[in-house]
């Protein structure tokens, strides 16, 4: 592939060359990325071009890591943008559990599965990490779906089995059946692999604390020990979340979650915006990331998460859609709201907090602040090769048209940041996933 690439470097660096050459190796990986100026650059160009395997960019488009979104309910897809009113826990009992409840119907799933990780894929998300239903078969449709439309899931049966705060109608029957579907769906993933291309995850999945029993809670944290899986929750997202572990357990959210396990270096917690220092200092110690879901916590997170703050004191933490909690299907526009929240909390929300100013770490966050949580954050997370253009990477890349024409002189740091705010998925004219065409677009491809 030969054009422009546009890459993370850092918290707050990109790396922006033109008339790059990225050769790709049957893995899927970057094995080679030679430089025009390199003396290799137009033999290895015209060779790839006698094979008909160069894929030459335009000018006015640029070559970018795929996103990885850290957080989608992929049942309530049909829910995005609906009840965005209410409280968390009316909008749970209300709209998402009835919602939910439908996925016992494959077919129905299937439906909506497809939509939904098309879409993604269309918006430039390459991996997702998803909670499914309490149904296998249905969960089992959603890794289905993921192979079909070539994108790396990663893939959560829900556990929830407490009668006190689950409807009759969805909950798990008691917290051994619910164990035994999750290790069930474990080995329906691991069947499906052995003839898949792209490699679906299962992941151990407690909705969260009030959700679950303690006895669900015990048992999932020693399965995915026992299987050596990641784990994801939702924590501290709201003040009732944080009441429940207090009044229930006499504990913060992320002790809880500790006391069982919960909490390794393969966890990924969703929101977190009322973790305060200590957890804080927890998940750092114990390696756990934080889905960061922008849009979602402007409705539904009761605070502002300080990013900014997190970044610096290097905890793990990319970027989650949270459909339908976010009504977003696009990390562009979760960046863009990112940043917006950021400078508000910056801007005299939070008074203790430094005014938003550009250039130093601990100030709001930038685009490239952003670009680095969709990419390279949500790649260490989950322990991927992925999320930069680096030579050992896997080839999850996506091709993005400049959306406005450039009337002036631009520098590179002007062409990306109006690529951050501006991109939709009709700028996104292909996109790779290990090395394979995940989006076709309408794109010529030049000999
Ligand atoms: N907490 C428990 N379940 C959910 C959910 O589906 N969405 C959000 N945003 N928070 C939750
Ligand atoms: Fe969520």
């Amino acid at each position: 592939m030969k054009g422009s690439t546009i890459t993370s470097t850092g918290p707050e660096t990109i790396s922006f060359l033109p008339h790059q050459l990225i050769c790709i190796d049957n893995g899927g990986y970057i094995s080679r990325i030679i430089d025009q100026t390199d003396p290799d650059y137009s033999s290895t160009r015209n060779a790839a071009k006698r094979q008909n395997q160069l894929i030459s960019l335009n000018e006015d488009d640029f070559l970018l890591p795929g996103f990885i979104d850290l957080h989608v309910h992929a049942p309530q897809w049909p829910n995005a943008g609906l009840a965005l009113d209410k409280p968390l826990n009316e909008w749970l009992n209300d709209y998402t559990f009835p919602l939910e409840t439908k996925y016992k119907e494959v077919a129905f799933a299937k439906k909506v599965y497809n939509h939904l990780i098309r879409e993604l894929v269309d918006n430039g998300t390459t991996s997702a990490l998803y909670f499914g239903t309490i149904h296998n078969e249905a969960n089992l449709e959603l890794a289905k779906a993921c192979i079909r439309h070539q994108q790396r899931g990663f893939i959560g049966q829900v556990t929830m089995d407490n009668p006190d705060q689950t409807p009759s109608y969805y909950r798990d029957a008691s917290a051994k059946q619910a164990i035994s579907h999750a290790e069930t769906f474990i080995q329906q993933v691991v069947d499906l692999n052995r003839t898949a291309d792209l490699k679906q995850t299962p992941v151990i999945t407690p909705r969260f604390v009030p959700s679950c029993t303690p006895e669900s809670l015990a048992g999932l944290g020693a399965l995915a020990k026992k299987y050596d899986l990641p784990i994801q929750s939702h924590c501290s997202e709201s003040d009732w979340e944080n009441d429940y572990a207090l009044t229930h357990y006499h504990k913060r959210d992320a002790e809880v979650l500790d006391q069982f396990g919960l909490l390794t270096d393969r966890a990924i917690m969703a929101h977190g915006t009322l973790l305060n220092q200590s957890d804080l200092d927890l998940f750092k110690e114990r390696g756990v990331a934080i889905a960061h879901c922008p849009i979602s916590n402007a409705y539904f997170g009761n605070a502002v998460l300080p990013v900014a703050k997190i970044l610096a004191q290097q905890n793990k933490i990319g970027l989650g859609t949270d459909i339908s909690g976010g009504y977003s299907p696009s990390l562009y526009r979760n960046i863009d709201q990112a940043i917006v929240s950021s400078r508000m909390l910056h801007d005299g929300v939070d008074q203790a907090l430094p005014p938003a100013k550009r250039g130093t770490s601990i100030n709001a966050i930038t685009a490239k602040n952003g670009f680095y949580l969709a990419t390279v954050g949500g790649a260490q997370s989950l322990h991927l090769k992925t999320g930069q253009i680096k030579v050992g990477y896997l080839a999850d890349l996506q091709v993005v048209k400049a959306p406005y024409p450039t009337f002036t002189d631009q520098t590179p740091d002007d062409i990306f940041e109006k690529i951050i705010y501006h991109t939709t998925k009709n700028d996104i004219k292909q996109v790779f996933v290990q090395g394979k065409l995940a989006k076709e677009g309408h794109y010529e491809t030049q000999r």
